[in-house]
């Protein structure tokens, strides 16, 4: 899939959706849809040539989760809003495309059936403001088969009409998440919002689950290096789809200096206003082992369904064989030792 197709299947999805729950899926910190997807456009690459036959190869794995291609599903609140059966569907082109999927804290689908579907899991959490229902939450993910814990350590608080935040939307999908908890439990914690995480929360998560951390929406190399000497995995580098704070720098711009830091030690991902092939062979070529793909995903669930996003993850996996060859190497570890792209401009 290509930028110009991923455009058509958000105008489908709009068409297809009420406007506050397409507005909220498309809200960001400064209203630009686009600017994340525009920056990782802004990259440069320096193509290799006299390689000899190249086979591009995009198979990896991910902390030791072998996956198809390096391209993941990113943990999103609210999916039963564009398919009913919310992230089973996803679950489901997961599994289909051969690749993993993060799974929201706030996912209305209890764990037992996303695993049901057969693809590798991570289990996104926020740190709740009920501190042992976090760990609860999180040692029932790792009983049901999650493969990694993903820690979001960003606090969004995006600014929108009142009647786009979910826990206004008539139809009332918000009040079905945190599926995962009982009702005494979402009892407990009402409408309280998530706490800013501390370093002793990895470990903490680490040891109640006995699963690795990879510690989601770090954006400064400084971050990073505190993270994996606390115990992270990994780390993914993300501006929340551009939902965090207006102004900020992209993705892009912050992964160069988070893989230096941290990239010898830990796995490093990223992901932000990934749209097409070439997005990902920036990505992989700036050191990264993986990419999420967020909103695209969205919109092709609330489409098509899990056809539909199995075909986007397709898609845009032979896109990036397609783009290592033309960039005249075979692997994203190929393209990264040539130093084959460049960020410019921030
Ligand atoms: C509608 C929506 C809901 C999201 N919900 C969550 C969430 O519950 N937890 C989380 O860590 N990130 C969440 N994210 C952020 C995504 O995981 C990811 O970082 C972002 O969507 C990637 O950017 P992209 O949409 O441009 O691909 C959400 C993003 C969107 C658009």
């Amino acid at each position: 899939m290509t930028r110009a197709e991923i455009e058509r299947l958000r105008e489908r999805a709009r068409a297809l959706l009420p406007a506050h729950v397409f507005d909220y899926v498309a809200a960001t910190a400064d209203g630009s849809s686009e600017a994340e997807a525009d920056r990782w456009d802004a990259v440069r690459f320096r193509p290799a040539a006299l390689r000899g036959e190249l086979d591009a190869q995009v198979a990896t794995t991910v902390l030791g989760t072998p996956v198809d291609h390096p391209i993941l599903l990113a943990p999103m609140a609210q999916q039963v809003a564009a398919h009913p059966d919310g992230e089973i569907e996803m679950a489901r082109a997961a599994a289909a495309s051969g690749t993993l999927i993060g799974v929201s804290t706030n996912t209305a689908i209890p764990f037992a059936r996303i695993a049901e579907q057969g693809a590798p899991w991570w289990f996104q959490t926020y740190l709740l403001a009920e501190p042992a229902l976090t760990w609860a939450l999180a040692e029932r993910a790792a009983e049901a088969g999650a493969a990694a814990i993903l820690l979001t350590v960003e606090l969004t608080a995006l600014r929108v009409e009142p009647h786009v935040e979910p826990v206004n939307w008539p139809e009332g999908p918000a009040r079905a998440r945190l599926a995962n908890l009982t009702a005494d439990e979402r009892a407990l914690l009402g409408d309280r919002p998530a706490r800013n995480p501390g370093l002793d929360d990895i470990a903490r998560l680490r040891d109640v689950t006995g699963l690795p951390v990879v510690v989601k929406g770090v954006l400064r190399g400084d971050d990073a290096r505190r993270a994996v000497d606390a115990g992270a995995a990994g780390v993914v580098v993300s501006t929340h789809g551009h939902r965090r704070l207006a102004g900020s720098i992209s993705a892009v711009d912050a992964l160069g200096e988070v893989v230096e830091a941290v990239g010898a030690d830990a796995e490093v991902s990223v992901d932000s206003g990934i749209r097409d092939g070439r997005h990902v062979l920036a990505a992989l070529a700036l050191g990264a082992r993986a990419v999420f793909v967020g909103r695209p995903a969205w919109w092709a669930l609330a489409a098509d369904g899990a056809d539909g996003v199995a075909r986007l993850l397709d898609g845009m996996a032979d896109e990036l064989r397609l783009a290592l060859l033309q960039a005249g190497v075979a692997t994203g570890a190929e393209a990264s030792a040539a130093r084959l792209a460049r960020v410019t401009g921030w």
